[in-house]
């Protein structure tokens, strides 16, 4: 409920009245008022068409009775111009300008911007995690940018995010890995690939994996029990292995500009202590039985596709463990060690069944108690062809040259368009135009939808895409250098007369509701399609609004004051998603 509380949005001020109308006139309490938004009217409110059977009359009827109690409270004199009938019986509720004028004034004046205050969660935040020795794909790149913003918006919101980078840096190819490493001599060009181009180095270690020439394979076999059994020279050089990795995800988490930094690195390595008495638990508690070798559990309800039930292999009959034990240790240490209320897993939507079973067995062995784990599932991101997004020889998109391609193509268009500004600035700009666009391509649409990863498309000034959105913030900027004045000193008193003032007006209010849904509903694209509208709202304000040439100074400063509430909301909320807003484009 405690979303429900929002401090500038009209539903949430109507809502308790229109319940306490409800109870005046019919004697029942706590009706929800179901409040909506609608094309003809500020605010609907629907609750006579669900209230009729209850009241036994016509909804209409209803509606009416409803309408008068409201007259009768005076509920609504300081906030709607108008209550009408229409329809089968919904209310019509003009709110009066100047009640939104006021609220406006009010919201730009918060600090919080209206942000809601939910009761406090602690959520780690499962996201990114690449592998080490692997390039990151764009499905990594798609979970960093959308685990990115959730983190941001819950923090925003006053929830404790606990970020959680899973990499993948255990496991039995670490042998070969770190033979390999060893053979080509650590300060070696063939070592530097694990920073710049670590799937290179992955294949070959694999290629002399695989030849099986001289003893390369029976020593990275030796190699992992060594690692595994905690032999302190093997743990160092793995050590200094995670290390050069760590320097080729930086890069990209910096240049990416996104919040994980070294100390949310929660690796598989660091469950491997837990793994032998998570299976010895489990097997405890008659939950993990042994099944042709290997030690399984078998989670009611998950059946393969002729009916057998699906295991959960938790300990391999060469008494290896494997991606689902670490994870099985993974939750245990988020809800028992971590307190945590939710934890969401923004994972690739193809690791479903496999989150599943997890998150099922953990609430066997009765590990959740009030913990809520989530699957935020990941859709691919595809090419042109519609197939998962590769190079035209097909190998796997290096993600760093992905980046800078981005930022290239948003520089040439910076260059032809600011010609003005000095080289600098333009590839500063272009920087955050070109990473924007990226990100904001995977955040406008929902999570778990696939996407075709198109430059042109995400480039585009016009449409929903970051540089649009950018780009209304930097007009927005102009305006006041323009005015000679700082958008942080523009408080005039709004004033609310043209329909697209109002329009505007009103946009402004939603900003906290939907920032609390985003949250709530874990779902970024509803922040950039609010951003869209707001920013198509204040084209449409501005084109039939004059603001430096205003009528009169009071007119002036009013529409100063509802621009200047136009890019913060703007700024703030790109912001919440990770995205840079430039002051010049
Ligand atoms: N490293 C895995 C991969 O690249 C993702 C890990 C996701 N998190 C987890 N707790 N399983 O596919």
């Amino acid at each position: 409920r405690g979303y429900r509380w929002r401090m500038f949005d009209p539903a949430a001020i109507l809502g308790p009245r229109v319940s306490a109308a409800i109870e005046a006139a019919f004697g029942l309490r706590d009706v929800d008022p179901v409040l909506r938004p609608s094309q003809f009217a500020d605010v609907q409110v629907n609750a006579a068409l669900a209230l009729a059977k209850q009241v036994g009359a016509p909804p209409r009827d209803v509606a009416t009775r409803l309408v008068a109690a409201l007259d009768a409270d005076g509920a609504f004199a300081d906030v709607a111009a108008k209550v009408e009938v229409s329809g089968p019986g919904f209310l019509n509720i003009t709110l009066r300008d100047d009640w939104i004028a006021a609220q406006v004034g009010a919201q730009a004046g918060d600090p919080r911007r209206g942000l809601p205050t939910p009761e406090p969660q602690v959520v780690p935040i499962d996201y990114s995690a690449p592998n080490v020795a692997k390039e990151m794909h764009v499905g990594h790149l798609r979970t960093t940018v959308v685990g990115d913003a959730l983190a941001r918006t819950l923090e925003a919101l006053g929830h404790r995010v606990v970020r959680q980078n899973h990499i993948g840096d255990w496991g039995t190819p670490f042998g070969m890995l770190i033979e390999h490493l060893l053979e080509v001599g650590e300060d070696s060009d063939a070592a530097r690939l694990l920073e710049t181009d670590p799937n290179t180095f992955y294949q070959a270690a694999r290629a002399k994996f695989d030849a099986e020439e001289g003893d390369f394979a029976t020593r990275s076999r030796a190699r992992v029990v060594a690692l595994q059994g905690g032999d302190e020279a093997t743990l160092a050089i793995w050590r200094r292995m995670i290390e050069l990795s760590k320097h080729y995800f930086n890069r990209i988490y910096t240049t990416l500009d996104v919040t994980l930094r070294d100390e949310h690195l929660a690796g598989e390595s660091t469950y491997d202590p837990m793994l032998e008495g998570i299976c010895d638990e489990l097997e405890a508690k008659g939950l993990a039985v042994v099944s042709q070798g290997a030690l399984c559990v078998f989670p009611p309800g998950f059946t393969g596709r002729d009916g057998t039930p699906l295991p959960l292999i938790i300990r391999k009959s060469d008494g290896g463990y494997g991606y689902a034990t670490t994870d099985l240790a993974t939750i245990k240490h988020r809800a028992q060690d971590l307190h945590a209320d939710r934890i969401l897993y923004v994972v690739g939507a193809p690791q479903h069944l496999h989150l599943s079973m997890i998150f099922e067995v953990a609430r066997l062995a009765g590990w959740l108690g009030d913990t809520e784990p989530v699957h935020v599932q990941i859709g691919n991101v595809l090419g042109a062809d519609g197939k998962i997004l590769k190079t035209r020889s097909g190998a796997p998109i290096r993600l760093m040259a992905l980046l800078e391609e981005a930022v290239e193509r948003a520089g040439a268009v910076v260059d032809a368009a600011r010609g003005d500004l000095d080289d600098d600035e333009r590839s500063a700009i272009a920087r955050q135009v070109g990473i924007g666009a990226v990100k904001y391509a995977d955040l406008s649409v929902a999570h778990d939808t696939e996407y075709v990863f198109d430059f042109d498309r995400m480039l585009a000034l016009n449409g929903n895409t970051g540089p649009y959105l950018q780009y209304a913030a930097a007009r927005i900027y102009s305006i006041f250098r323009k005015a000679g004045l700082d958008p942080a000193d523009a408080r005039g008193a709004v004033v609310l007369g043209e329909p697209a003032e109002r329009a505007l007006g009103l946009a402004l209010l939603d900003f906290g509701a939907v920032v609390g849904d985003v949250a709530a509903l874990l779902a970024p694209h509803r922040l950039c399609t609010y951003l869209f509208e707001l920013a198509q709202a204040f084209t449409a304000f501005y084109d039939a609004c004059p603001v430096l040439t205003a009528p009169t100074d009071e007119l002036r400063a009013s529409r100063l004051a509802l621009t200047a509430a136009v890019l913060g909301t703007l700024v703030e909320g790109l912001d919440l998603l990770g995205i840079a807003a430039p002051e010049r484009m």
